[in-house]
């Protein structure tokens, strides 16, 4: 996730009986602006607004870092005023720019005054106490979200469980109850979201409409250089392109999951994959189901979760062998030797995904992003773990924030963040409202299409894994890997945006949100509960993105497009030879190419920016099927026979 002011919204705050030290009688929310100065000129106005954002999302960044790094009543009151003041500067900013409707601007111009308009994803209502309404709620159900656990027993035998520890026993658990329970009781987190998430989606309507937009939900569509209209049907049809694909995994799943629990507990009637047994909380990536999904045991394994274990089992020694520096216990020593060997670890994993931006031509991340960041989760206080890259003030103060453990997961999600960082350091030359991706799902794409670049000869050559065996059995092996985490995706990083498009435009009324989102888990992922869930749950806020109100179709995107920047920039790099085998590791070429696209930021409709890149100016999932046509055929070999594809409960069963 890359953070951007405001798109999740920090705020806060009951009345906490500071009326009493009130010095005078400020507003709630400040109301707006400094006057705008009368008589300025359209450029006048986009370049008083580039400065004036500088400072106030600076201000904003700095109070939001806080509110996630060190969770209290005090950090969570400053970020909610900064984040009240900044959405009601961007309303009064907006208000503003209507002077210039109708004239006669220059592309640049006409282009920052419509990127002002889709700023933020949470629009704002103008009304002040509204506004105030808006980011409590929407702090209320972040926090639910991030303190979330489940807890079981009484008395002494009473224990809980958080969000971690509950995805540990999907990933590694193979008893049915047990992944079961746990999967149903990260589902009880979010049930008080229910009635904050209808009051939520009332108050950014109202907010998108008074931006002249027909809800919320037409004005995420909106941020794509075509209309919203063609951006969904945009994504249906790259839907369609990898549908197949991803119903030849599917079919293949279930067999195996058959085999390992017994029919009549591996599906869902209808065919569908029990949600409970996927590995994952959302089903959105399968990796951990490796055990029974693997195609050869044999054959070339790609064990980096081994290594990095080792590497945090080496630092461990390390740090437990030097003289104890400081008085006190033995126990205390080792504790503290066990913390500087976590922090070492994430370190090093950081400078591992560093090394590959840097093998590009890219530079090193400043020295301030190695003192500022949150590598691993601190002691004795609450902070948001999930991942997140921070760019604080568009000039080199650069900071990712993460809970990194030892492991391969955690190892491609630090890929991904400085994907998001070097954007943001490419970029910064832009005017602050052209600093931004492309779109959003070039943002999510640029580190991930590092990812694809990680093949078994690369992970050898860094020492994550032996040297790669070259066999059929071995790229099977290796493709399987890849598809669990980027093709199981697809139809999740579909699906979360269709239920808040529905909820945003009616069609999905609060009486039948639960009902709506299986119904669409159902048509798309082909996945099912296993027991019923009625409407007095609310399984869409178990999902991080729906609380803390980060749009998702971005992901989606993301997963199509990382295919084709990843395939231009194998051409770039004189790469020959079948798409999968290709890592870019070290190709200067490459990384310039790369760069040039990254500095141009928002700056062009990103069609163009594509263009210049891939040499093409649409989204298109050819370069994922070309990358996944081995594993296609194999699919096609082990489903022969089969039954593929699944019934959706009609809608309303
Ligand atoms: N970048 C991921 C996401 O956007 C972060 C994660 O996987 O934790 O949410
Ligand atoms: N990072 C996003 C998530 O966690 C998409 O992979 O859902
Ligand atoms: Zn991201």
């Amino acid at each position: 996730m890359k953070l951007r002011h405001a798109l999740l919204a920090t705020a806060v705050i009951g009345t906490l009986g500071l009326a009493a030290c009130k010095r005078d009688a400020e507003p709630t929310a400040p109301a707006a602006t400094p006057a705008a100065q009368q008589g300025e000129t359209a450029d006048q106005f986009v370049a008083r607004v580039n400065e004036e954002v500088r400072k106030l999302s600076t201000e904003l960044n700095s109070a939001q870092w806080l509110s996630n790094t060190y969770i209290n009543s005090d950090s969570e009151l400053v970020a909610a005023k900064a984040n009240e003041r900044w959405l009601a500067q961007l309303n009064a900013w907006i208000e503003q720019s209507k002077r210039y409707d109708g004239q006669q601007l220059k592309p640049e111009t006409a282009r920052a005054l419509k990127l002002l308009k889709l700023w933020t994803a949470m629009p704002a209502p103008r009304d002040p106490k509204k506004l105030e309404e808006l980011t409590q709620l929407v702090t209320r159900m972040e926090g639910m979200y991030g303190a979330g656990s489940y807890c079981t027993g009484e008395g002494s035998s009473r224990s809980c469980r958080d969000i971690g520890q509950l995805s540990e026993v999907l990933a590694k658990s193979r008893d049915y109850d047990a992944q079961l329970d746990a999967w149903q009781g990260w589902h009880t987190v979010s049930v008080p979201m229910r009635k904050d998430y209808v009051r939520f989606a009332e108050l950014v309507n109202e907010g998108a409409k008074e931006m002249g937009f027909a809800d919320a939900g037409e004005m995420w569509r909106s941020g794509y250089d075509m209309s919203p209209a063609e951006l969904a049907s945009e994504s249906d049809r790259l839907w369609g392109q990898v549908k197949p694909l991803y119903e030849q995994l599917h079919c293949y799943a279930r067999t195996r999951l058959d085999a390992q629990y017994g029919k009549d507990k591996g599906e869902v009637a209808g065919g569908l994959l029990p949600a409970h047994l996927m590995g994952n909380l959302w089903q959105q990536d399968w990796s951990n189901l490796w055990d029974i999904l693997q195609p050869y045991k044999a054959a070339g394994s790609l064990d980096v979760n081994a290594a990095l274990e080792r590497m945090a089992a080496a630092d461990l020694a390390r740090e437990l062998a030097k003289p104890a520096a400081a008085d006190g216990s033995a126990a205390e020593r080792s504790f503290m030797a066990q913390r500087a060997a976590q922090l070492a670890t994430a370190k090093a994993m950081t400078e591992r995904a560093q090394d590959f931006y840097v093998s590009l031509g890219m530079p090193k991340l400043p020295e301030s992003y190695w003192q500022k960041s949150q590598f691993i989760k601190p002691l004795e206080r609450d902070v948001v773990c999930h991942a997140s890259a921070w760019d604080m003030n568009m000039a080199g103060d650069v900071r990712t924030k993460m809970c990194i453990v030892p492991s391969e997961e955690e190892l491609t999600t630090i890929y991904h963040e400085l994907g998001h960082i070097y954007y943001d350091l490419a970029y910064n030359k832009q005017p602050p409202i052209f600093q931004n991706g492309a779109h959003d799902g070039f943002h999510e794409a640029i580190g991930d299409t590092i990812v694809l670049a990680m093949t078994p000869q690369y992970l050898a050559s860094v020492g994550l894994v032996d040297a790669p065996e070259q066999s059929q059995e071995a790229l099977i092996n290796a493709q399987m890997r890849m598809a669990l985490a980027k093709v199981a995706f697809l139809p999740f990083g579909l699906m979360i945006d269709r239920w808040r498009w529905g909820v945003f435009d009616g069609s999905i009324q609060p009486d039948g949100y639960n009902k709506a989102w299986w119904a669409l888990k159902a048509k798309y992922q082909g996945v099912a509960p296993a027991t019923a869930r009625g409407e007095d749950f609310f399984d869409p806020g178990a999902k991080y993105h729906v609380p803390g109100n980060t749009p998702y179709t971005r992901y989606f995107l993301s997963h199509i497009l990382q295919f084709q920047f990843y395939k231009a920039l194998c051409d770039a790099s004189g790469h020959k030879g079948p798409l999968y085998e290709c890592s870019f590791y070290g190709n200067k070429e490459a990384g310039q190419r790369y760069w040039a696209m990254l500095s141009k930021g928002n700056s062009q409709p990103w069609q163009q920016t594509m263009k210049e890149l891939t040499g093409g100016e649409k989204m298109d999932a050819s370069a994922v099927l070309e990358y996944f046509a081995p594993l296609q055929d194999w699919l096609k070999q082990q489903n022969a026979g089969q039954q593929c594809g699944w019934q959706a409960p009609a809608a309303g069963a």
